[in-house]
């Protein structure tokens, strides 16, 4: 019997969906709900034993000053980066023709988030983005990746682009190039125009192909000045978190419509690689997945198992179509034939899903240990990310992985990073030693991976500034920069000046 049946995966989402209506009820009551929802589909139910201390916190040995130089140097052309997305930073919500959101809706309605909060002002990003471009040029990145709004260049998802919208991201990406810093733009970061949901969303197959008019448009208009576009921004946190446990908008707990909009995710990237290689733009492009790492819980063949089957959903469902051409067998067996994503799967679509790519970007965040009746349990330290466990060997398993299942993709990684308890002191400084020990661990493991031949040319760390956090609002602090919201002014983090440091000197 397949570990993960369809029956489990309803009954994850149930418990999930439960947990968000605790979440809202919570928000009614108080205004700001104690129990935080989890941002991934990651149902954590318990602790492997023998590697936690009897208070639950992994032990740790005493460990230096995070920003202690371990002597690793980079390859030259490693680059340096930071990343954001529109919808978390730009705010101007109702700005020069923006089109809403499935964001504005789902975050406009009660419940939804922590404390009501909404990306209609975010980081104010849309009118500050020349003093934030002046602090990228401060920190030193070498590259910059962000996102594209969808419903600014096409306020309904379809039709002539909105030239404003336009023009605010040539201002920004030329801003970016008159600084030094390499333009990397996501071409959806998960804000589908309503309008496009209002016809079905990521079930409807057309929804891919109104992806790719968007594509081209931008291709057209600013494909050469952005030399690598990124298509859609982790497919399988839209599947899971959108269509499972429905916390991120759409809000839907639906696993078989889960699946389908799976495929037309992949069908959108493989259509948007074919309208970029139609273009005469001399850019780059590949698909931006989050990439987990699966172990087994225990050394049971159960587990072993169990946690293959979970790799093929949270890993395979993605990497297979688009380097392999094909669905894993194993999850399309665990779905069944009369699943809505294999019977969504048209002749030659997957040969538009597995369109040669020039790169992969990985964003990693946290291992998933299974146990043989295929329940997650935790086995290290979480951030305040409830769904995040720190493993900084995680980020070496993945890219190794990568390299050895995929073949020699050139990888950059293009999220990376936690949320800490950040606070301005009175003297206006930020004190964040855990995000530094943690962006040096996990550099360290990306340096084994480089060291043994995996092909990592650059590193952008989650986030470039404190942002909106989808479910999690404003609480939630993920950046270098701080961001103090009622005046929105910046502050440099103590990790924002080490990694200034690590810029300038290429090592850690
Ligand atoms: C990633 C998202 C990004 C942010 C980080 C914390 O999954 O792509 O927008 O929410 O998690």
């Amino acid at each position: 019997m397949a570990v993960l049946s369809r029956r489990h995966l309803q009954r994850r989402a149930e418990q999930s969906a439960a947990s968000a209506a605790h979440r809202a009820a919570a928000t009614a009551a108080t205004g700001a709900p104690r129990d935080a929802g989890s941002h991934r589909f990651t149902d954590t139910v318990g602790t492997c034993s023998g590697r936690e201390g009897d208070d639950g916190t992994a032990q740790q040995a005493p460990r230096p000053a995070p920003e202690r130089p371990l002597g690793l140097h980079f390859p030259s052309g490693f680059r340096w980066g930071a990343a954001t997305s529109a919808y978390q930073i730009e705010g101007g919500a109702k700005e020069d023709g923006r089109g809403e959101s499935v964001w504005d809706t789902f975050s406009h309605t009660p419940g939804r988030t922590r404390a009501g909060d909404t990306g209609d002002v975010a980081a104010d990003h849309y009118h500050r983005y020349h003093d934030d471009l002046d602090l990228m040029r401060d920190l030193g990145l070498h590259s910059y990746r962000f996102s594209i709004s969808w419903p600014r260049i096409q306020p309904d998802g379809t039709g002539k682009p909105n030239q404003r919208g336009l023009d605010f991201y040539r201002r920004l990406i030329d801003g970016l190039t008159a600084r030094g810093i390499e333009p990397m733009a996501t071409l959806f970061h998960w804000d589908l125009p309503q309008a496009l949901q209002d016809v079905g969303g990521w079930e409807s197959r057309d929804v891919a192909y109104r992806f790719a008019d968007y594509a081209q448009s931008l291709f057209h208009t600013l494909g050469d000045a952005v030399p690598v576009w990124l298509t859609i921004n982790e497919p399988k946190t839209v599947v899971q978190n959108g269509y499972l446990s429905g916390h991120h908008a759409p809000g839907r707990s639906d696993p078989d419509a889960a699946y389908l909009v799976a495929h037309h995710l992949q069908l959108a990237h493989g259509l948007a690689v074919q309208a970029l290689r139609a273009s005469s733009a001399a850019c780059r492009i590949g698909p931006a997945f989050n990439l987990h790492p699966c172990y087994p819980a225990d050394d049971s063949a159960a587990a072993a198992a169990a946690a293959r089957l979970y790799d093929g959903y949270e890993n395979r469902l993605y990497l297979d179509p688009v380097f392999l051409g094909s669905y894993p067998a194993d999850v399309l067996a665990d779905l069944g034939p009369d699943s809505r994503l294999a019977r969504g799967i048209r002749d030659g679509d997957l040969a538009i899903v597995a369109a040669p790519v020039d790169l992969l970007a990985v964003q990693y965040y946290t291992p998933i240990y299974v146990t043989g009746d295929g329940q997650t349990v935790r086995r290290w330290t979480t951030s305040e990310a409830d769904w995040q466990q720190i493993y900084p060997d995680g980020m070496l398993d993945v890219l190794t992985r990568v390299y050895r299942d995929y073949g020699a993709v050139p990888i950059t990684i293009t999220e990376n990073g936690l949320p800490t308890p950040d606070r301005m002191a009175p003297d206006g400084t930020v004190d964040d030693p855990g995000r530094i020990s943690f962006l040096r661990d996990h550099l360290a493991a990306v340096h084994r991976a480089i060291s043994t031949g995996v092909p990592v040319e650059s590193y952008h760390v989650w986030s470039l500034m404190d942002n909106f956090e989808w479910a999690e609002g404003y609480e939630q602090r993920w950046g270098l920069i701080y961001v103090d919201y009622p005046t929105q002014r910046r502050v440099f983090k103590r990790s924002a000046h080490w990694y200034r440091r690590v810029i300038a000197e290429h090592a850690i």
